[in-house]
């Protein structure tokens, strides 16, 4: 296949060129009623068209979106090839829902991304969460090891699939190829939640592709490291252990009838750009990222996660155009000094956390960004070091055990609870705090005495906390029986 091409791209610029009369949706017509600030943006607009002739059907593909589709299937060495218009999100919860009935466990670390909860009540499935291994200076949760990963493949011997974040949100990466042998060994399947590694085919510094470790399917965001538009996504399956027809159906229950032809076009562009310009432009992320790691190291009161803190199960690869910068040995939070680089030097940076920050450096990264964010770190450390260090957290409680499943859990009425007061019973909410970003509830799960008092301790700090109803966790959803 002719990688330069890009089939959705050619078949909407050939539409336009007809200057049809257009008397369909969407109403702004090609840009013409389109508001004010956007009426300059009319050549990008006029290709926010819709299932006409000529343009495919995302749903039952049989033209250029079919033709993109194989390009890209082509190109990552994937037997079948998805575009995803509502992110990796709907990716993973469509995987899981083409594998999954109710009542059925699927094997998953407890720091997977809050995409699978979705699959997970749509299906009905029974999570069994394997805990990952935390990297403690960083405080930081990683991959999962084989020995884990093998137990539990043990103890659940009726799962449906084990799936495996390919890398963390951190750039981290366990040892895949090992649990996908551990996996085809009892014959279950393995799906890679890969948001953040679709770049890792191009580039050999790079972890290997979960499709390259044998995983059965993969859920890329290409929006985030492969220059599509935001919410754009590919799914690839390989072989046959995951049922493309079911996935397919999947998709086009959990997708919109009326997907953005901006979006698939863009997976289409990006893909091509990849496919011939990719590893150059990776070289290039590559060598900044490699200059900001050096003048970071040097900072005093400033650690950067390096190929030292790797080597050990679970803990194998990392991917170099992310950095993760621990600022705790300043005696600032991750949270603060994202505020002051933002407030004082302009700059933005991907994540923090509590010890953390996490610096994406991409294809289109410039030089300048990369200028202005070690001058504005070595700015903060002239300003604060010497400092005391960030007092370290807790240990978070163990996992909670699951009394419902979140599918029981969602469906079931529930009340807000003054948190004080949920010691017993059982959650209707999804709690996450980083760090170590392992989510300290999911709906279903009993609220044991220690779980209160860790949720005190994060209230008391003002720790930003994401799942639940109230984020300032004054009260929980609770489950009512
Ligand atoms: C690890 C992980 N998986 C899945 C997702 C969901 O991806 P998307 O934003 O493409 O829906 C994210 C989003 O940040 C993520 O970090």
């Amino acid at each position: 296949m002719n990688q330069k091409e890009a089939p959705l791209v050619a078949a909407l610029y050939a539409h336009c060129a007809q200057s049809y009369a257009h008397l369909h949706v969407p109403a702004h017509r090609q840009g013409e009623a389109i508001f004010t600030e956007w009426q300059g943006s009319k050549e990008i607009l006029q290709l926010d068209l819709t299932e006409l002739p000529g343009l495919d059907d995302l749903h039952h593909p049989q033209g250029a979106i079919a033709r993109a589709q194989a390009l890209a299937a082509a190109l990552f060495g994937a037997g079948q090839t998805f575009f995803l218009v509502n992110g990796s999100t709907v990716g993973i919860a469509a995987l899981i829902l083409a594998l999954c009935g109710p009542g059925e466990e699927i094997l998953l670390p407890r720091n997977a991304h809050r995409a699978v909860l979705g699959g997970l009540i749509f299906s009905g499935a029974k999570p069994v969460f394997l805990e990952p291994v935390v990297i403690e200076e960083f405080g930081m949760a990683a991959g999962l090891t084989p020995r884990g990963v093998e137990e539990a493949l043990k103890q659940s011997p009726q799962a449906r699939a084990l799936l495996v974040l390919h890398p963390t949100y951190y750039g981290v990466t366990g040892d895949l190829a090992r649990l996908v042998e551990l996996a085809h060994g009892v014959n279950k399947p393995v799906l890679a939640d890969e948001a953040h590694g679709v770049h890792f085919a191009f580039h050999a510094v790079l972890p290997p592709p979960a499709l390259q470790c044998g995983a059965d399917a993969t859920v890329q965001s290409m929006h985030k490291m492969g220059g599509s538009l935001t919410q754009s996504s590919l799914l690839h399956l390989n072989g046959r252990r995951v049922d493309a027809q079911k996935t397919a159906q999947a998709l086009r229950l959990l997708q919109s009838s009326s997907p953005s032809y901006l979006l698939l076009a863009s997976l289409d562009g990006a893909r091509r750009q990849l496919a011939t310009e990719g590893r150059e432009m990776l070289d290039r992320a590559v060598g900044l990222a490699r200059e900001v790691r050096q003048a970071l190291s040097c900072l005093p009161g400033i650690a950067v996660l390096g190929e030292e803190h790797l080597g050990q199960p679970g803990v194998c690869r990392q991917d170099p155009t992310r950095l993760v910068v621990s600022v705790r040995r300043l005696g600032l939070t991750g949270y603060q000094v994202a505020h002051i680089l933002a407030r004082d030097y302009r700059v933005q940076v991907e994540m923090a956390d509590y010890y953390n920050l996490v610096v994406v450096i991409g294809i289109g990264t410039t030089r300048r960004d990369c200028d202005l964010l070690i001058h504005g770190l070595r700015e903060v450390v002239c300003r604060h070091a010497g400092g005391q260090p960030l007092m370290a957290c807790p240990q978070p409680p163990p996992l909670p055990v699951g009394r419902l499943t979140p599918r029981e859990a969602w469906l079931a009425p529930s009340r807000a609870l003054p948190l004080p007061e949920c010691a017993g019973h059982i959650s209707a909410e999804w709690v996450n705090v980083s760090p170590p970003g392992i989510p300290l509830l999911y709906p279903g799960e009993e609220i044991g005495p220690e779980m209160v008092e860790y949720l005190q301790w994060i209230r008391n700090l003002s720790l930003p906390v994401q799942g639940p109803e109230d984020p300032g966790l004054a009260s929980l959803r609770v489950v009512v029986w």
